[in-house]
């Protein structure tokens, strides 16, 4: 289907973004998401992942984060912070080690010089997927984060194999064939 099919189809499912399509299908094909969790929604706005997750998980609590503001979403607990400022977000912060579901859609801003892209990537990455070990539930928690492919991205394959259990890569129908965007996954069973 064409980006301009997906973005008519969020459209008509009154979602923000046509990426609630990219995590549907990580979704489906994963089952991650329980009847009740605590979720992490890192890089959030404008705020199609959390109302999809809110839509099909009405029971749990959705924690979201951005450094660009969200329109307010019934039952989603909004964080206008940088992933790097996590820590000071109370709510967040008193319930690390809970969440059942850390996802992440953050990206960087492009420079267009590749080595200097390649490095912010990864750097990101790294920082995300610290930032999901730690507040993850270690018993049953997983990990959905976009990534690019590019020189980098084997080591950061390898650094999330250290953590979880199962590693596995997603390029989800709805994301676009030229945009070298990919998802991993990471449960910890
Ligand atoms: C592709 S958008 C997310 C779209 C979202 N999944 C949706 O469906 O609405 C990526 C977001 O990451 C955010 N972002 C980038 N760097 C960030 C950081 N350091 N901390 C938090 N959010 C960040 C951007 O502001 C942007 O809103």
């Amino acid at each position: 289907m064409h980006a301009d099919n997906w973005a008519n189809k969020a459209k008509q499912e009154g979602y923000r973004t046509r990426a609630v399509y990219k995590l549907d299908e990580i979704i489906q094909k994963t089952k991650v998401l329980k009847k009740k969790q605590n979720i992490l929604d890192l890089g959030s706005a404008p705020g199609g992942w959390s109302q999809y997750v809110k839509k099909k998980s009405p029971s749990s609590e959705i924690f979201a984060i951005d450094i660009l503001d969200m329109e307010p979403l019934d039952g989603v607990h909004f964080f206008l912070k940088s992933i790097e400022q996590i820590n000071e977000i109370d709510q967040i912060h008193s319930i690390k080690g809970s969440f059942g579901l850390v996802i992440s859609d953050i990206a960087p801003n492009i420079t267009g010089i590749n080595a200097v892209d390649i490095e912010n990537i990864y750097e990101l990455n790294c920082l995300t997927l610290d930032t999901a070990v730690e507040y993850l539930d270690k018993s049953n928690g997983s990990f959905i984060m976009k990534t690019f492919q590019n020189s980098m991205l084997k080591n950061l394959r390898k650094k999330m194999e250290l953590s979880f259990k199962i590693v596995q890569t997603f390029k989800p129908a709805a994301s676009k064939k030229q945009s070298g965007e990919i998802y991993l996954y990471g449960a910890y069973k």
